[in-house]
């Protein structure tokens, strides 16, 4: 997803824009692009593909300057080209501007420009951005860019520099994130607080419907009516290592190391002195209302939906309310029945997935109370939902989600026997034993990652072939489906999740000899049943690892070929540990066909588009 970071201060314009937009990587792009005032006006430097073809353009022929722009770009409007990338500007090369969303009545806009004499060069919706300041501006920058914006629908947040106010630089925020730095004698702008962190920890997060006015000297902030408003700056205690790999080949096997501190993290403070209860300080969630929740309704996007089809059985498990999971981008168009006592779930490891926040708002328009479960605190989903459980996984750097996903199990867990203690539907000691299992689950993951080995020789072996087949019953199944979606995503190899029953419906004529299934087989309640069905695949030729518990190795292997032991722990807390096996899979099979891992083809961090 787009990246944008502006800068206003001193000389060093081209190097802290470079290293804003390395920092922004993260969220996935295509080209890149730079402004900057020069002492010859107004510089753009930009070009397709990966920053390091923006930084050799700049090496030969630098921009010296005391203001700039700078964004990464993810195409939506436009094929990924120099002259699609950002930044963009009108005919005059006056004005320029970074943006991230979607104008919606672009093509409007465009043609009510061209009729005025507009010249276009780009397919993007963000330059009409630039052409409708330009014809909007009578000497001041702001003026302009609010007088824009009336025309402007969609969500955008944008970066806007003139040549005819060289110490100006504006900001404004409309359903995209943008953040404000404050540093001394100079300041900032950013999609993210990563992308300044190195240069300041003071912040100011802007809402939507809101602008600032930059200088080098002062900051402004305002709505995007010209209403100044006051606002308490953020001071960011994050380490900017944290941020960094650590040690690690890649951001993702980091992030797969890390899940024993997210977990311990996510129950930090939420398990009281005695260790038999959830304590969950932070809801505004009453106990009438809870007692009230008629049903739940858990809506995400990707990964965030596979811990929600976990979540699902957790609460129907322990809570014994009716859940629904549904994926964000299906759920306001299926008109879903929601009043208030429904409680709806969004999870968002971002927090700024679009599709998900607008579930959220079709659900609190319908009178839900919403309940967020997010790793980024100061997100938009976190700001507009009723409530907020946050995952404390940190900064997840790699595009592909590991410790965001076990962290929202954990959150579910956790969510799932808070919801029971209230309505009575756990014993004191059932929630006791399950809070005494979660707590050995780092402990576990632990265990599991010193045998990664184990699981890269037979990554290899699969990442020779064309397509492979998950499969599991009831949690298992929910597991298989991440599972695959992470091997699809960092490797490219296909592959299909199937419910273990499901296969002989149809898909059965699929498995022919050799071709690999991964059967997960940890719900004890319907191991049978799952070894019949891997009798099935057997009785085709497939060539089947088992994931379970080491007490089944023995007897599974007379039916499978290899088996992979977990530790043991609960049926509902199985998901946090089977995962890892699938994460580290998909990681050394993406590795072994030398793909890029942290940053896959065509997948973006944080997708703020509908
Ligand atoms: C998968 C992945 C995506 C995200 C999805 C939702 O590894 O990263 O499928 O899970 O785009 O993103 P968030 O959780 O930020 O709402």
């Amino acid at each position: 997803m787009c990246g944008i970071v502006g800068y206003i201060g001193t000389q060093k314009t081209q190097s802290v824009l470079l290293e804003g937009l390395k920092k922004l990587e993260y969220r996935g792009y295509d080209s890149a692009g730079i402004a900057v005032f020069t002492s010859e006006g107004l510089r753009i430097a930009k070009a397709k593909g990966r920053l390091a073809n923006l930084e050799q353009r700049l090496e030969e022929a630098p921009l010296v300057g005391t203001a700039g722009i700078g964004h990464t770009r993810w195409a939506t409007h436009g094929k990924p080209s120099d002259v699609n990338s950002h930044p963009h500007t009108d005919e005059s090369q006056k004005f320029s501007v970074v943006h991230n969303g979607i104008i919606e009545n672009y093509l409007e806009l465009k043609e009510e420009l061209i009729s005025q004499g507009h010249e276009f060069v780009s397919e993007t919706d963000t330059e009409v951005i630039s052409h409708l300041i330009a014809r909007e501006y009578d000497g001041d920058i702001v003026k302009a860019v609010q007088k824009a914006i009336t025309h402007m629908r969609g969500a955008f947040a944008l970066g806007v520099l003139t040549e005819y106010e060289p110490d100006r630089l504006v900001a404004v925020r409309q359903a995209s994130p943008l953040i404000i730095g404050i540093g001394e004698g100079e300041n900032f702008i950013g999609s993210d607080i990563p992308a300044i962190l190195k240069y300041t920890r003071n912040v100011y997060i802007l809402n939507d419907g809101e602008m600032a006015l930059l200088t080098a000297d002062a900051v402004e902030l305002m709505t995007i009516e010209g209403n100044f408003i006051s606002r308490e700056m953020i001071r960011v205690d994050w380490d900017a290592v944290t941020a960094e790999k650590g040690g690690f080949d890649h951001f993702m096997l980091k992030e797969i190391h890390e899940q024993p501190k997210a977990y311990r993290d996510t129950m930090l403070g939420r398990i009281d002195a005695s260790g038999k209860k959830v304590v969950l300080p932070e809801l505004k969630l009453t106990e009438d209302q809870i007692k009230n929740i008629r049903n739940i309704q858990i809506v995400a996007c990707g990964t965030a939906y596979h811990a929600g089809l976990v979540g699902r059985t957790i609460i129907e498990q322990l809570v014994r309310i009716p859940v629904e999971t549904d994926v964000a981008s299906e759920y306001r168009y299926r008109s879903p029945i929601v009043n208030k006592d429904t409680l709806v779930i969004v999870v968002s490891q971002s927090g700024e997935t679009a599709d998900t926040l607008a579930a959220l708002r079709e659900a609190q328009a319908n009178g839900a109370h919403v309940l967020a479960i997010t790793n980024v605190v100061g997100s938009s989903i976190a700001r507009d939902a009723d409530d907020v459980i946050a995952t404390l996984a940190g900064p997840e750097i790699a595009v592909a989600s590991t410790k965001a996903y076990t962290s929202q199990l954990i959150a579910f867990n956790l969510l799932g026997l808070y919801l029971a203690q209230v309505r009575g539907t756990q014993t004191p000691e059932q929630i006791a034993h399950t809070i005494a299992a979660m707590q050995a689950l780092p402990e576990q993951v632990e265990s599991m990652l010193k045998q990664a080995d184990a699981i890269k020789n037979y990554a290899e072996q699969i990442s020779k072939h064309e397509h492979l087949f998950f499969i599991g019953r009831g949690l298992d199944y929910a597991v298989a489906q991440e599972g695959s979606l992470k091997l699809k995503e960092i490797s490219y190899i296909h592959s299909e999740a199937y419910a273990a029953g499901e296969l002989k419906h149809g898909t059965l004529a699929l498995i022919e000899d050799g071709i690999p299934v991964i059967a997960l087989a940890t719900q004890e309640s319907v191991l049978e049943k799952t070894v019949s069905n891997i009798k099935e695949v057997k009785a085709r030729g497939a060539d089947v690892l088992a994931i379970t518990y080491e007490e089944h190795v023995a007897s599974l292997l007379k039916s499978v070929d290899q088996a992979f032991a977990i530790p043991k722990t609960l049926p509902l807390l199985s998901p946090a540990l089977s995962v890892v096996v699938l994460q580290l899979l998909a990681y050394y099979a993406s590795l072994a066909l030398g793909h890029d891992v942290d940053k896959p083809r065509n997948l973006a961090k944080s997708v703020t588009v509908e």
